[in-house]
């Protein structure tokens, strides 16, 4: 799945949107790398210590997310929906709305544009007017059409067939569960963190309980194999994107990935079967063999291989691969052959 303009990747259409945008909205990118590094640390702040609620009425607030964290969430939406795309190519067809709730300055919409032929009718949902103001002179700037916007502080129940409930990073600033299940679709990012990823997967049950099928990132609908002990949980990883804006700013953040959780439900798509496995950990060394955690059933399963082993795996948490021909189940395992 290609991004819409085909010659471009992931970085380099966030590069090509930023240099768009700070020649439309000099107002939010200052001059200074300092000035910017300052922005950027204390929206970073504001979540991780303050109350982890955004402030988009303080102008700081608003440049910091709009340089730092929105690029980010980009990328995490468009990777998640590549890989629902992946696991269910007609889901464009299946969708006639979208209701972004908690939308935010709106990433969500910018990846959907890009990923999908044409946007659906489709309607940003805030409790903050300042965010959708934000997100009203992004969308100007990079020519984005026929977006609504609410003001809600609760998700409203879906009267209409065929509705998208979007929730990214919203879940996470305590907005209730009310009405999801009244939605045909309903696709959640949140942060990775373990207490937000085992929430996430609480509630896929419930979603399994109301009749949806789960069209990513699981391989299967049913229940979630890291229910079964409180220490697992389950996320997905992409590497950080370069952005050139911040080439300068020497921002303090050492981690090269970004992860986060994410679903996403339907109550018409039929799942498609799959023969496929789902990569959904990091390699773990031990006597004698590597294993990594895969998604294949509701029981809790590694891919395995020993050191003699003549091929090393190469591939990474989040890929959706094909298990080789010559596999022995060995308890939990399923190991590859030596040769
Ligand atoms: C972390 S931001 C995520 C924004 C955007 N979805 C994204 O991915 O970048 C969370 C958003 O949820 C909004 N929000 C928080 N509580 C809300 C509520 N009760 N009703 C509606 N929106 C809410 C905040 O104003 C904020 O814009």
């Amino acid at each position: 799945m290609e991004l819409k303009s085909k010659d471009e990747d992931t970085n380099q259409r966030l590069n090509s949107l930023f240099s768009l945008l700070s020649e439309k909205l000099p107002e939010f990118f200052p001059k200074t790398p300092v000035k910017l590094r300052e922005m950027i640390l204390k929206t970073s702040d504001q979540f991780l210590f303050k109350e982890n609620k955004s402030q988009w009425n303080e102008h700081w607030f608003q440049t910091g997310y709009l340089n730092y964290f929105m690029p980010m969430q980009y990328a995490r939406i468009l990777k998640a929906l590549k890989m629902c795309l992946e696991a269910y190519p007609e889901l464009e067809s299946e969708i006639s709305s979208v209701l972004d709730f908690g939308s935010g300055p709106g990433p969500s919409a910018i990846a959907f544009n890009d990923l999908f032929k044409k946007l659906p009718a489709w309607t940003n949902t805030d409790i903050n007017k300042n965010s959708h103001n934000l997100a009203k002179e992004v969308y100007s700037s990079l020519n984005i059409k026929h977006v609504d916007f609410k003001i809600a502080d609760q998700i409203p129940a879906s009267k209409v067939s065929k509705e998208l409930l979007l929730l990214s990073y919203s879940l996470c600033e305590g907005i209730a569960e009310e009405n999801i299940f009244t939605y045909d679709h309903v696709f959640i990012l949140e942060p990775s963190t373990k207490e937000q990823s085992r929430n996430l997967i609480k509630l896929r049950q419930k979603a399994l309980d109301h009749g949806y099928q789960v069209i990513a990132p699981c391989t299967h609908c049913e229940t979630c194999p890291m229910l079964e002990r409180k220490s697992d949980w389950c996320h997905d990883r992409l590497t950080k994107p370069e952005l050139v804006h911040l080439k300068e700013v020497k921002l303090p953040f050492s981690d090269k990935n970004l992860n986060y959780s994410y679903l996403f439900l339907s109550k018409t798509i039929k799942k498609i079967e799959t023969d496929k496995v789902r990569v959904i950990g990091d390699f773990l060394k031990e006597k004698g063999k590597t294993k990594i955690a895969i998604c294949k059933s509701k029981d809790r399963q590694f891919l395995s291989w020993l050191k003699r082993s003549k091929h090393t795996p190469t591939f990474s948490r989040g890929d959706l691969i094909s298990l080789p021909s010559n596999t022995l189940i060995k308890g939990q395992e399923i190991r590859i052959s030596a040769d």
